[in-house]
C-alpha cells in the first residue's frame, strides 16, 4: 500500500479496513482550501522566525498553489491511504517539491492544522448564509410592505383572536430572523480565533510568532491556551445551536404556510414553482418545499446533539473522536444554507388571497377586544365590559351574526353605554387602525417599522 507520512513506529501496515474506517478525506476534503491557506500562512511565519528559509517558503507556497489549482480542476487523486485532507496535501507537496515539502509541518500538529481549518470554512460559509438570511429579511419586508393594510385573523390556540394586519404577522416573522442574523454575527466573531501553534496540544519549541498567523488569516484573536485551542469544538456546538433556533424560525413559519396554503384556509398561493404535484391526485399542489424546511429542521437538531454528545465525555486534549465533528457541521451549513435560499426565492413570489383573509377575519368575532375596549372608555369596568361582550357574541352565536352585523338595539340589551359610534371599533379596518403605537398593527405602524428594518438592513 501507499507510503504514509506518520507510519515509521509502528511494524505492520494498517489493516485494510481500518485504515478505512479511520479515513476522513471521504468528507473533510472540502477543507482543502483552508487547509492551503492555513499551510501558506504557517509557512510564511516560520520563514518569518527563521525557521525556513525564503526560498523554502516560496517553494512551499508554489506547491500548495499548484495543488490547489488540481483539486479545483478535478484532477487530484484524493487516497484513502493517506487518511484525510491534511495528509493527502502535504504527500502531495512531498511529491512536487521534494525535501522542502517535508519541512511544512514543523511547529505543527494536525490537531492546531485541523482546528484550525474548520473554524477558517465555518466563518467562510457563515457569509452566505449570512447573505441568503438576509435576502429573505429584504423579501419579507416587500411582502409585508404590499400587504401593510391587508386583514387577516390574528390566531391563539389557533383560534380567532383579533384582527391583524398581514404586513405585520410577517413583521413578526422579520423580527426573529433579525435576532438570528445577531446570533450568526455573534457566534463569528466567538469563533475568529487562532489554534495554530498549540501544536498537539502543549505548544512547541520553535520560536513562532502567532500574532502573524493570526494576523496572516484574519483571525481577531489567539486562542490563548493550547489544550483549548485543539479541543475545544464550542464554536462548532455554538453554531450549530445558532443554526437550530434559525430552522426552528423556518420550520414555524412552514407551518404557518402548510396551513395557509390549505384548500380550507386559502389564505396565500406559494406559487407553482415551488409547489409539487401528485403521482396519482390530479388536483393536488402540495406545499413541498415548507414541509421538506419543517422536516429538515429535525436533521439539524440532530446534528447539534450529534456535536454535544461527541464532546461530552472527551478528556483533554485532542481525541480522534473530534473526527466525527465535521459531517454533522458540514450538513448543518448545507442545510442551513439551501433553506434560506429556497425560502427567499419562494417568498419573493409569494402571493395572498386579500379576500379570504378578510372573510376569514370576518368570521370568529374577531372585534370583541374592541368592544370591551369601547365600553371601557365609557367608563366601564374592563371585568364588567368583558361580560358584556361575552354576552353579546354569545347572543350572536345564536342569532348566526357577526358583532357588527347586530342592530344598535340588540347590543344595548347588553350594555345602556353602547350607542352608534360603536360600529367605528367594530370593523376590521377600524379594529387594526386603533392599534396605533410601537409595536402595533395599525397600517401605518406597519410602515413605520418596516422604513426603521430597511434603515437597519441598509445598515449592515
Ligand atoms: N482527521 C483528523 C480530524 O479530523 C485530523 C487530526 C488528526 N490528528 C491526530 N492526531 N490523529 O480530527
Amino acid at each position: 500500500s501507499e507510503k504514509k507520512l506518520s507510519s515509521a513506529r509502528l511494524s505492520q501496515p494498517t489493516n485494510a479496513f481500518v485504515e478505512e474506517f479511520t479515513a476522513s478525506v471521504q468528507f473533510d476534503q472540502r477543507l482543502f482550501r483552508q487547509d492551503i491557506q492555513g499551510s501558506i500562512a504557517h509557512a510564511t511565519m516560520l520563514s518569518q522566525v527563521g525557521v525556513l528559509t525564503d526560498a523554502e517558503r516560496q517553494a512551499i507556497i508554489k506547491g500548495l498553489t499548484q495543488i490547489e489549482t488540481e483539486i479545483d480542476a478535478g484532477e487530484f487523486n484524493w487516497s484513502i491511504a493517506q487518511e484525510d485532507v491534511h495528509m493527502n496535501i502535504e504527500a502531495r507537496l512531498i511529491q512536487l517539491i521534494g525535501e522542502t515539502g517535508k519541512k511544512l509541518h514543523t511547529g505543527r500538529s494536525r490537531n492546531d492544522q485541523v482546528a484550525t481549518d474548520v473554524r477558517l470554512y465555518l466563518r467562510d460559509m457563515i457569509q452566505p448564509i449570512r447573505r441568503e438570511l438576509l435576502r429573505l429579511q429584504s423579501a419579507l419586508l416587500d411582502v409585508a410592505e404590499r400587504e401593510a393594510e391587508t386583514i387577516l385573523p390574528g390566531f391563539t390556540h389557533l383560534q380567532t383572536a383579533q384582527p391583524v394586519t398581514f404586513g405585520h404577522h410577517l413583521l413578526a416573522w422579520y423580527e426573529m430572523l433579525a435576532r438570528d442574523a445577531e446570533r450568526l454575527d455573534d457566534c463569528k466573531k466567538r469563533l475568529n480565533s487562532l489554534p495554530l501553534g498549540a501544536a498537539a496540544l502543549a505548544g512547541t519549541t520553535f520560536p513562532i510568532d502567532r500574532e502573524l498567523t493570526a494576523s496572516l488569516l484574519g483571525f481577531d484573536r489567539i486562542c490563548r491556551n493550547s489544550l483549548d485551542a485543539v479541543s475545544d469544538r464550542d464554536f462548532a456546538i455554538e453554531f450549530n445551536s445558532v443554526a437550530a433556533m434559525l430552522m426552528m424560525h423556518l420550520s414555524r413559519f412552514s407551518e404557518e404556510l402548510i396551513i395557509w396554503s390549505s384548500a380550507q384556509f386559502d389564505f396565500v398561493d406559494l406559487g407553482d414553482a415551488f409547489c409539487t404535484g401528485s403521482s396519482i391526485m390530479p388536483q393536488k399542489k402540495n406545499p413541498d418545499v415548507p414541509e421538506l424546511i419543517r422536516g429538515k429542521t429535525s436533521r439539524v437538531y440532530g446534528n447539534l446533539f450529534n456535536l454535544l454528545t461527541l464532546m461530552k465525555n472527551q478528556p483533554l486534549a485532542y481525541n480522534k473522536d473530534n473526527q466525527e465533528d465535521k459531517e454533522p457541521l458540514f450538513d448543518t451549513i448545507d442545510t442551513l444554507l439551501g433553506s434560506l435560499r429556497v425560502y427567499a426565492d419562494m417568498m419573493a413570489g409569494i402571493t395572498v388571497n386579500a379576500d379570504n383573509m378578510r372573510n376569514a377575519a370576518l368570521k370568529g368575532y374577531a372585534t370583541a377586544t374592541d368592544l370591551a375596549d369601547y365600553l371601557v372608555r365609557r367608563g366601564v369596568p374592563f371585568r364588567d365590559a368583558h361580560e358584556v361582550v361575552g354576552l353579546s357574541v354569545a347572543y350572536g352565536i345564536k342569532q348566526k351574526k357577526d358583532l357588527s352585523e347586530l342592530s344598535l338595539a340588540e347590543l344595548q340589551q347588553f350594555s345602556p353605554h353602547i350607542d352608534n359610534d360603536v360600529f367605528d371599533v367594530l370593523t376590521l379596518e377600524g379594529s387594526v387602525a386603533a392599534r396605533d403605537h410601537i409595536g402595533g398593527t395599525a397600517p401605518q405602524r406597519v410602515r413605520q417599522a418596516i422604513g426603521q428594518a430597511r434603515q437597519e438592513l441598509a445598515n449592515l
